[in-house]
């Protein structure tokens, strides 16, 4: 079977992890690399051991290249206006979440996306970790009962350096809740099974990012918060986001709890927790499960496996073997839901669904 030619967009930390772990896949090629950023290219070029055309300019890495697929992972606030000529160039694409800052700009990207007739696909690493796509599945079958609550914790380190210091400020990133709490919107959505109708969210920057300056502005980012997520279908949901919490040994949390029991999973650990509910003063009846996740995919990157079983899927969806499981509509509705918990905590008060899509 000939492999599949990816071009990336963004050879920073994100795409250079996407290099790692495309090396590990049989049918997958990378034949260019693009970033205007000359250091981050030779990085690339290193990572990836091979050869490679690398290009400054998108442009001519699209004129140049025969290409399959282009992988995006360039900052936030690119995503349209790259975006724009590789929809022309007519290749499928994974695009790393959020899928674009604004509302509006991921409302043309998933209308643009529906347009086509190549795979788009959302980055969205979590639903990849084997543990947590275990807790999903066991979730949806059932295990539980009926959901009511679910509750997602991240306890994790500051925001890390990057290129030109883009995640310093909401302006490019969308804010922290589309930035990076876009992957547990789209959890919860994907768990609940449900849209999501309105949001309480009350955060700020506390603890991180006081001290620095970026041409003499202070960045402007939320460093914790707690997110309320009320669902169409009653359940509701609840985010935790600590940013000054790196000495946690976990670093996500998930609960589930439904009217017959509680599902628990623990990420980097992989242990899940399944506690069936006991009628009182009886014995409780936990039972410890764990997932394993393979060595060398665990080395390639950060996400605890997750990049490289998302690459695997996107390829199977390519191919036609698979679904496309993260659409580029699933990336809208989890930048709007960062939306509104942007809003909500910016003006301290509840903030509908249909307020921010409309
Ligand atoms: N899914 C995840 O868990 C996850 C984790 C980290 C980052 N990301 C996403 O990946 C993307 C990149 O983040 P990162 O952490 O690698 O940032 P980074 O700063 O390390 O790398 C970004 C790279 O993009 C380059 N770049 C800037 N403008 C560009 C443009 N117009 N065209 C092409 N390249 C351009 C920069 O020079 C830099 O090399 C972001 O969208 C981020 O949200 C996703």
């Amino acid at each position: 079977m000939t492999r599949l030619r990816f071009g990336i967009v963004g050879v920073g930390m994100m795409g250079r992890e996407h290099i790692r772990n495309l090396k590990l896949h049989p049918e997958a090629e990378i034949v260019a690399l693009q970033d205007p950023h000359e250091p981050s290219l030779r990085r690339g070029e290193r990572q990836l051991g091979a050869p490679v055309a690398s290009f400054a300019d998108l442009g001519a890495m699209l004129a140049q290249t025969p290409l399959d697929a282009v992988l995006i992972a360039s900052p936030n606030h690119t995503h349209r206006s790259v975006l724009e000529p590789i929809f022309a160039a007519g290749v499928h694409i994974l695009c790393e979440k959020p899928l674009c800052t604004t509302v509006a700009d991921a409302r043309w990207a998933a209308e643009r996306a529906a347009r086509g007739d190549h795979v788009f696909w959302t980055g969205m690493e979590y639903r990849f970790m084997p543990p947590v796509a275990e807790f999903v599945e066991q979730v949806r079958g059932g295990r539980v009962g009926r959901l009511v609550q679910l509750s997602i914790r991240e306890h994790r380190f500051p925001f890390l350096t990057k290129v030109g210091d883009w995640n310093r400020f909401a302006r490019n990133t969308g804010g922290t809740m589309v930035e990076k709490c876009c992957h547990f919107f789209d959890l919860m959505r994907l768990i609940v099974g449900s849209e999501a109708v309105r949001v309480f969210c009350s955060g700020a920057m506390d603890v991180n990012h006081l001290d620095e300056r970026y041409g003499g502005e202070r960045p402007d980012i939320i460093d914790n918060a707690f997110t309320v997520v009320d669902f169409a279908n009653g359940a509701r949901a609840m985010l935790d986001l600590s940013m000054f919490a790196e000495g946690s040994e976990q670093q996500e949390e998930l609960s589930a709890v439904g009217d017959g029991a509680k599902l628990e999973v623990s990420i980097p650990s992989g242990d899940i927790v399944f506690s069936p509910r006991v009628p009182l003063g009886e014995p409780k009846r936990p039972q410890r499960s764990h997932v394993d996740v393979d060595a060398a995919v665990l080395a390639a990157g950060t996400h605890h496996g997750a990049t490289y079983f998302q690459l695997a899927a996107f390829i199977d969806a390519v191919r036609g073997r698979g679904p496309v499981q993260v659409t580029a509509d699933d990336g809208l509705k989890a930048v709007a839901i960062g939306a509104a918990a942007e809003a909500s905590a910016r003006e301290k008060r509840v903030v509908s669904l249909n307020e921010v899509l409309a």
